[in-house]
């Protein structure tokens, strides 16, 4: 019989639970927290109060939707690091107190690992082959990763500041648009002129990224606009949102391509929160199909955080009985 894996994932404000057989998700649930929307962005403190009243009844469904009875896993999968201090605390705990009480081993999973790991869930589509090399775009980082196998990852690039996704919640923010504002970016660039306005690149070393200067110019820009006309961002919101998001899809996939050409990869595959976003996986399909590539775009529900990609990591590391022990304390910043 397939190995059965509990999950869990607490790295920021999602609280979610998994269960997977084998390779295939049995059930994947996410609590998302809404009391950061009034705040503009995550406040600590309030995410790891928010996991310690969702985790169990999360863990509880998660099960049930599976048809899996607790004494039934075979290992239980949580996210050491990297993210908040006290949201990755209350996973971390709980999976090793449910570890403790069934007797059953622990794994310990690299958030940033199984956002790429995600492409690895069977679902029907394709699998992708090693070396592999993904772009991982989320709410705190940035990175252009080789994959060499499910438990080996060299990192060839990644911001130098803001994270793509940090990016997209700043210029939102800037707009006064609700947090998170990637989403919102997206929806309303749909309506917008991409070439309305033009922002300048930062300029860094090879395969790095830089997005603190974008959203300086944006500022910049809308200061001196808002003074002719006060109105300026009601009106043209959605040639702002299209512009920003051209000039970032444009960016990230320019220095990726040049990565993919230099290391020779065919198999390319971008994830992470930013991955949901409609003009990145478009325009990352046609330069994989441009260069006679295989592209990657993960399902909605894997691209942000979700347990299913910790339980899909956990699998790899249960194949090879990399286990962990109680001991191991969480780590709020991790490299790859
Ligand atoms: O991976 P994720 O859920 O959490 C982290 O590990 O950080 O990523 C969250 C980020 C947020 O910055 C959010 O604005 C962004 O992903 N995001 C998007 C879209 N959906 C989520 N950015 C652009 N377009 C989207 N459709
Ligand atoms: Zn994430």
């Amino acid at each position: 019989m397939e190995t059965r894996i509990l999950a869990i994932e607490s790295s920021c404000d999602d609280t979610s639970a998994a269960v997977l057989s084998g390779a295939r998700v049995l059930s994947n649930l996410v609590a998302n927290q809404k009391v950061h929307e009034q705040y503009g962005g995550v406040v600590p403190e309030l995410a790891s109060r928010e996991h310690q009243k969702s985790i169990l009844p999360v863990v509880q469904q998660s099960l049930k939707q599976a048809g899996i009875k607790l004494e039934e896993i075979d290992a239980i999968a949580y996210t050491r690091g990297p993210g908040l201090l006290g949201s990755l605390l209350v996973g971390g705990s709980f999976a090793k107190g449910l570890s403790l009480a069934l007797n059953k081993p622990l794994l310990e999973v690299h958030h940033m690992q199984a956002h790429i790991l995600a492409h690895w869930i069977e679902d029907g589509s394709d699998i992708p082959e090693f070396p592999f090399l993904n772009l991982t775009v989320s709410g705190g980082h940035t990175q252009i990763v080789r994959v060499n196998s499910p438990t080996e990852f060299v990192e060839l690039g990644s911001t130098l500041d803001d994270a793509a996704g940090e990016a997209f919640d700043k210029v939102a923010k800037i707009m006064g648009l609700p947090y998170p504002g990637g989403p919102v970016v997206d929806r309303l660039a749909k309506e917008g002129n991409p070439d309305a306005l033009s922002f300048t690149r930062s300029n860094v070393p090879l395969y790095n990224y830089s997005f603190s200067g974008l959203k300086t110019g944006v500022l910049n820009f809308l200061k001196k606009e808002l003074k002719k006309d006060p109105d300026f961002i009601e009106k043209r919101k959605e040639d702002i949102c299209a512009s920003v998001q051209r000039h970032i899809v444009d960016y990230l996939l320019a220095i990726f391509e040049e990565a993919a050409k230099k290391e020779g990869i065919q198999h390319l595959g971008i994830a992470g929160g930013v991955s949901a976003n409609s003009e990145l996986r478009s325009s990352f399909e046609k330069m994989c199909t441009r260069n006679s590539w295989k592209a990657f775009v993960p399902k909605f529900e894997f691209c942000t955080d979700n347990a299913a990609m910790i339980g899909i990591a956990g699998h790899f590391l249960f194949q090879e009985n990399r286990l962990s022990g109680l001991e191991s304390v969480p780590k709020a910043r991790f490299a790859i």
